[in-house]
């Protein structure tokens, strides 16, 4: 049965859509069947692995209103144990449409439920606020991944996180838990990331990934040929950190 992760952190560009996209393919890669699911208008996730996201008309967007089954919404197989729920910037609709509506925040649980048994793990890159898409990703998970960015202001808005996903803990999804916390965009040449690190460590009583993501060109890169880092370059620093991360997430998965 999958185990459905949501990757969030309301906090922009924090290396939520780079982990999404590279643990999903590094999962894959171990010889796990893997969904990613795009929950993000910005569908930044459905572009890095080669998308046309303005080409496409059916969507994370359609599942949600009801007007497609979701399985005709996946794409099968976009690289080898992996496929996609795509999404675009339609699906900034949604938020919008889905008020007012029965079970709003139970709408991608349902959806997911009816293919989670064709998966091992079904990955959720969420958008960088608390909205609507989010709370349905948090309400769907079994846990959450929160990345963070090596930098000063870090810790902030991360109270704010943990207290939503208290909140949907204590409401509506009693078996919600905080995966992990894994750190990204890690420069070992400066001293600020290692602060941060330790500074994190020592004020957050939460669970922390070993593999910390490196800052690595070729994750940026390689979005922009429409891949995951593993097969853009299988031996770069931040295929090393992902496949790591991979490794870490599978062994966790008995405590679930
Ligand atoms: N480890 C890394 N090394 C180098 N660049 C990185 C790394 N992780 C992410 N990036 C780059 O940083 C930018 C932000 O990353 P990403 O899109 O993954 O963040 P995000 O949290 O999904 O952003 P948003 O909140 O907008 O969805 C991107 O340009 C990405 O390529
Ligand atoms: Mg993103």
């Amino acid at each position: 049965m999958g185990r459905i992760i949501a990757i969030a952190n309301q906090k922009g560009g924090v290396g939520k859509t780079t982990t999404a996209v590279n643990l999903s393919a590094c999962l894959a890669e171990k010889g796990k069947k893997v969904l990613l699911a795009d929950l993000d208008p910005q569908g930044n996730a459905s572009g890095g692995l080669g998308l046309d996201k303005n080409a496409m008309d059916a969507t994370a967007y359609e599942v949600i209103l009801g007007e497609i089954p979701i399985r005709k919404a996946i794409i099968r197989e976009i690289f080898e144990n992996l496929d996609i729920l795509p999404s675009n910037r339609d699906l900034a609709g949604a938020e919008i449409e889905l008020i007012g509506t029965e079970d709003m925040q139970y709408i991608v649980r349902k959806e997911l439920k009816k293919v989670k048994k064709d998966y091992d793990y079904i990955l959720i890159d969420c958008p960088p606020a608390l909205g609507t898409l989010t709370v349905n990703a948090l309400t769907a998970a079994n846990s959450v991944i929160v990345p963070i960015q090596c930098e000063y202001y870090a810790l902030d808005g991360l109270s704010q996180l943990i207290y939503t996903v208290d909140l949907i803990r204590n409401s509506l999804n009693p078996r919600l838990k905080i995966e992990g916390i894994v750190f990204t965009m890690y420069d070992s040449r400066t001293n600020l990331s290692l602060q941060v690190v330790e500074n994190v460590k020592d004020h957050l009583n939460q669970a922390i990934y070993k593999t910390i993501i490196p800052r690595n060109v070729r994750l940026a890169e390689a979005p922009s040929h429409g891949l995951p880092v593993n097969l853009y370059d299988a031996s770069c620093a931040g295929t090393e950190g992902y496949r790591l991360l991979a490794e870490e997430v599978i062994e966790n998965g008995g405590n679930d």
